[in-house]
């Protein structure tokens, strides 16, 4: 041998084909959680945004959610599961730590042997997971990546905690991305700032989500801004030319600070959140995918999505409406 190793030839770009996105049915109002918890409608309304929000059962986990959108993502991609050669699932909300459920969900999709991988950046999570499918895509480690954000928040929740409960939900989104000589997904700007992990967090395996919201809510509306800015001048796209932002459903005032900051003036801005409540690594799939179904937003157009969350770790990246 000499001169190295064989590598893969490296492609272009990498594209959407498609979203999916999938939500339990049982529907929480913000009534329902008055009669459990000292709160109220017009508070969780005004400070947060959400009106209602998903709840799974017991027969649905982070791979049910998951295998519902990602089959809807896998229809509406035209692809065949055959063609899958690579599973990566955002998740922070698994019932347990192993066997990944990237593997069950590709097993049960019928995808037979991809690389599969959980991935665990929170909020960040569905940003971090494209990037990476991006990148695997474009250095010829992968043809076509089934990507998830899959949350079972609600497993993760003190139920009489009132500063949580209100917050946090259930459901799953999900991407198809495949290679492609034109470039339909714009460089990741991701990080983390492990310094303040302490913010969101849950402390071992008996204990719940716990989050100090202020200091997250400082941080989201100052911080995440300017990676959205940089994830918009990396991929070669003015603001006034998004017609989406996509930020991660956290809370209707942040998703209106950012979307302020950014001046996507000619954009659609996602507000999911009213009716689907935080569904961390799940929102942006899951907002993007009702958006296009909505007809919200034209094919070909750019649009951005920015995640942030606990860590606190962010990601952000302009893409090509499929
Ligand atoms: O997805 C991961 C990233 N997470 C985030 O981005 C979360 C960022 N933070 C937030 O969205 C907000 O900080 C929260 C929604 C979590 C809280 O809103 P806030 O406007 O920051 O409220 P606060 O924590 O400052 O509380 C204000 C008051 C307090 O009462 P006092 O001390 O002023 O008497 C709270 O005890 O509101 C009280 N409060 C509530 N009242 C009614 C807290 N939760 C509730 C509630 N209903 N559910």
């Amino acid at each position: 041998m000499s001169g190295g190793l064989r590598v893969p030839e490296t492609v272009g770009g990498a594209r959407i084909l498609a979203f999916g996105d999938y939500q339990p049915a049982r529907v929480v109002t913000n009534d329902d959680l008055a009669a459990a918890v000292d709160t109220n409608d017009e508070w969780i309304r005004s400070r947060v945004g959400i009106a209602e929000r998903r709840i799974a059962g017991d027969d649905e986990g982070i791979v049910e959610l998951g295998v519902h959108a990602g089959g809807k993502a896998l229809a509406g991609s035209g692809l065949d599961p055959s063609d899958i050669d690579l599973v990566i699932l955002a998740t922070c909300s698994a019932e347990t730590p192993m066997p990944a459920h990237a593997a069950i969900v590709a097993h049960r999709l019928g995808i037979h042997a991809p690389g599969a991988f959980d991935l665990n950046a929170a909020c960040a999570g569905f940003c971090y997971a494209l990037g990476t499918a991006s990148a695997a895509i474009r250095s010829g480690t992968a043809r076509n990546v089934l990507v998830i954000g899959s949350e079972k928040m609600s497993q993760w929740i003190d139920w009489t905690d009132r500063s949580t409960c209100i917050i946090f939900a259930d459901g799953a989104g999900a991407a198809v991305v495949t290679a492609s000589e034109t470039p339909g997904i714009g460089p990741v700007v991701w990080g983390s700032a492990g310094d303040q992990s302490d913010k969101i967090a849950i402390a071992d395996r008996h204990s719940f989500i716990r989050q100090e919201g202020q200091a997250v809510f400082r941080w989201a509306t100052s911080a995440i801004a300017p990676v959205a800015l940089e994830a918009c001048e990396r991929a070669g796209v003015r603001p006034e030319e998004l017609a989406a932002v996509v930020p991660h459903q956290a809370n209707l005032r942040i998703i209106e600070a950012i979307a302020r900051k950014v001046k996507a003036t000619n954009a659609v801005v996602a507000d999911d959140i009213v009716h689907s409540g935080n569904t961390s690594g799940a929102s942006i799939p899951l907002a993007m995918s009702r958006m296009i179904e909505r007809g919200d937003v034209p094919s070909g157009a750019p649009a951005l999505l920015v995640g942030f969350g606990a860590g606190l770790a962010y990601a952000a990246q302009v893409i090509q409406i499929p």
